[in-house]
């Protein structure tokens, strides 16, 4: 009996399984708006079985964009474009989610397979990046970012309240804040990338107020009964550790109090050369169910948890309520009707759409399709 395959239930919205896909940016939009690639992209990993498929990083403006060719949601224009790929996930039984994001110091970079870097400051596609403080990220980011006066950050907290508004009429049902990975507000809580002496800056206190003002304004504009998530690196991996996860506990306590209904737990990713461990399966799955456990919220997490068993162990051992499988889905599309398969599941058919399944389970035998 499988607890992955078990419906998921978090305010209005039920998942089918708890199988859920990570945003995973796919660079290949123009001035924002999604095109054939993205809906194709997002239906056929729709139609795969999975519970959940979140959109990847989708820029709250311009100048938050990890790369010139990422998502956005700043204009109301791209509203009908997003609006079909929600169709889409919809109609193929999976529920649409999508994440909101500030790229921050990390913005203005190339395309990860055209170097991973800062586009050169003399190309006309680059622009001027903004952060808590003028701090470079370093390694392949060395561009130094513009400090945000008080006035920057005003405006950013209402751009991600007006994509949230956008999200919603577009037809997403599960909204993602993107405060992970050295991105905008993950820099404002850590003391590496932020040295403001306002108030914003310094105490927990004021590292924390602008990733809980910024909740607080996609609160107000997001349904109270649909899920409001978040991305948050809770861990760097930098050797401080214990300190790092407890400060980020209380953050995410907060957060909760907050409205914040679940968390996606992942890594911080403010400083280049960690020592993350990619090799260990599943190398944030005890650290997820700590900040379930003492935050008091369900979480989700993500890395290295794809083989159909670790991920049922997963869940069946509550470290986390929903498993998030990024790359097994770039690879098969159809991965979760795999994972069915692998844990015999009974009738996995019902995992994929009728004009899959149906040759798939009722003719399994090579010389039965032949009759067709
Ligand atoms: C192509 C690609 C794009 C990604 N884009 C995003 C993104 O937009 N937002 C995000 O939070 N994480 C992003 N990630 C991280 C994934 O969401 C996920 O956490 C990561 O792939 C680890 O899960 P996996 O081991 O199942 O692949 C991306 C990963 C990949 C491979």
């Amino acid at each position: 009996m499988s607890t992955l395959f078990t419906p998921f239930t978090l305010k209005d919205v039920t998942l089918r399984n708890r199988i859920a896909v990570p945003p995973m940016c796919q660079y290949s939009a123009v001035d924002g708006f999604a095109n054939d690639w993205h809906q194709v992209h997002y239906a056929s990993i729709a139609r795969g079985g999975a519970g959940l498929v979140i959109v990847e990083a989708t820029g709250v403006s311009p100048e938050g964009r990890i790369t010139p060719d990422c998502l956005g949601l700043w204009d109301d224009a791209h509203i009908e474009g997003l609006a079909r790929i929600a169709a889409a996930i919809k109609a193929a039984g999976a529920v649409p989610g999508i994440q909101i994001a500030h790229a921050g110091r990390k913005a203005s970079a190339n395309r990860p397979w055209e170097g991973d870097n800062h586009i050169p400051e003399h190309d006309a596609r680059a622009w001027q990046p903004i952060a808590p403080s003028a701090i470079a990220f370093g390694g392949g980011l060395p561009r130094v970012p513009t400090e945000m006066t008080l006035d920057d950050i005003t405006r950013v907290k209402g751009d991600f309240a007006a994509a949230a508004r956008r999200a919603r009429e577009a037809g997403f049902e599960w909204l993602e804040l993107h405060f992970a990975h050295g991105y905008l507000a993950q820099s404002f809580f850590s003391a590496h990338s932020n040295q403001r002496t306002d108030q914003y800056g310094g105490s927990f206190d004021n590292r924390a107020r602008f990733p809980l003002e910024t909740l607080a304004a996609v609160r107000e504009v997001w349904p109270e009964n649909l899920p409001l998530t978040a991305r948050f690196g809770v861990i760097e991996f930098d050797g401080k550790d214990e300190e790092t996860l407890s400060e980020s506990i209380e953050l995410v306590r907060r957060m909760r109090a907050g409205g914040l209904d679940m968390l996606n737990v992942s890594v911080n990713f403010v400083i280049p050369d960690v020592q993350i461990p990619w090799g260990t399966p599943a190398f944030l799955a005890p650290i997820a169910e700590r900040v379930s456990r003492e935050a008091g919220l369900p979480v989700a997490s993500s890395w290295g948890i794809d083989d159909p068993l670790l991920a049922e162990w997963v869940i069946a051992n509550k470290q986390m309520d929903l498993v998030m499988i990024g790359r097994a889905m770039l690879s098969n599309p159809n991965y979760p009707y795999a994972m069915a398969q692998a844990l015999k599941v009974e009738r996995p058919d019902w995992v994929l759409p009728a004009p899959y399944a149906h040759w798939l389970e009722r003719y399994r035998g090579a010389g039965k399709l032949a009759a067709q």
